[in-house]
């Protein structure tokens, strides 16, 4: 069993002030790719419904998902915190339904602490949570689980409301606030009054840390939202490598000719699944 810690909430909390990269992850080996490059915080967002599992929208992903895919990024690593998503319908009918689903998470997923979307209306869900023994991360602005009655996807700037919120969510033991889609100069006025760190995804530069979304940063998802940058092109890389492997079975380039014996030359030596060799 590893004694590495990983990091926790109460230290994030104290990053207040000082950037930091936050980014999602999904699945074993991009959260060891994450790991090594030294980030510490990442997000098991619920964008998993689109960006791995080609849904059109957050709406179908369910607990069940949310457990499975945390628990991949738990498995990989070691050192890093995992904030995993509530999904859609996991938190909203009782404080009692919305531990239950937050308890399930840490359990079964592995999660370090648990991310819900809103602000005064989510409030009472996170002191819940919070009370349980759970840390929670908040997430206001554009929320993508209800944009359909919300205010959509455009960018939020109604600074009273988002000011409000930051407040509430706070107020409710919140240790870090997700601002999606904000005003740079109402994300930076909420990064002003708040004294937990705000992460901030398309809200500019006046948030305590960014997040971005694995697939749109690895250039891994065709819809990548406008404020996302492109840091590589993993999807084109991807498609190469495989037209060239497809290429080599078709001229009969791979695998390579047997010897004059007969005998297999296409590497040697044993190799280990789960302890077997
Ligand atoms: O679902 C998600 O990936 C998120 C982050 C981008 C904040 O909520």
């Amino acid at each position: 069993m590893s004694t590495e810690r990983r990091v926790t909430s109460a230290a994030i909390r104290t990053r207040k002030g000082r950037p930091f990269p936050v980014i999602t992850a999904y699945d074993a080996p991009f959260a060891r790719c994450v790991e090594a490059a030294g980030i510490d915080v990442v997000i098991v967002g619920d964008s998993l419904g689109m960006v791995v599992l080609g849904h059109a929208s957050t709406a179908p992903v369910d607990l069940v998902d949310m457990q499975r895919h945390a628990a991949a990024v738990a498995r990989a690593t070691k050192r890093m915190h995992l904030i995993v998503d509530m999904p859609f319908g996991s938190y909203e009918t009782s404080g009692a339904d919305a531990v239950a689903a937050a308890v399930s998470l840490v359990k079964l997923g592995g999660a370090s602490s648990v991310k819900l979307e809103g602000g005064t209306r989510a409030a009472s869900r996170i002191a819940a949570i919070v009370a349980a023994g759970i840390p929670v991360c908040a997430h206001i602005g554009v929320l993508p689980q209800t944009a359909g009655i919300d205010a959509g996807f455009r960018r939020r700037a109604d600074r009273e409301t988002l000011l409000a919120d930051a407040r509430a969510v706070e107020a409710a033991g919140a240790f870090a606030v997700v601002l999606e889609m904000v005003e740079a100069r109402v994300a930076g006025e909420i990064t002003a009054a708040c004294s937990i760190p705000t992460i901030g995804i398309g809200s500019g530069l006046n948030c305590d840390a960014q997040v971005l979304v694995l697939h749109d940063v690895l250039g891994l998802y065709p819809e990548a939202p406008p404020f996302a940058k492109r840091y590589a092109e993993l999807g084109r890389v991807a498609t190469d490598a495989l037209r060239a492997y497809a290429d080599d079975v078709r001229e009969a380039a791979f695998p390579p000719r047997s010897d004059a014996n007969g005998r297999n030359v296409e590497g040697e030596g044993t190799y280990t699944i789960g302890g077997i060799a």
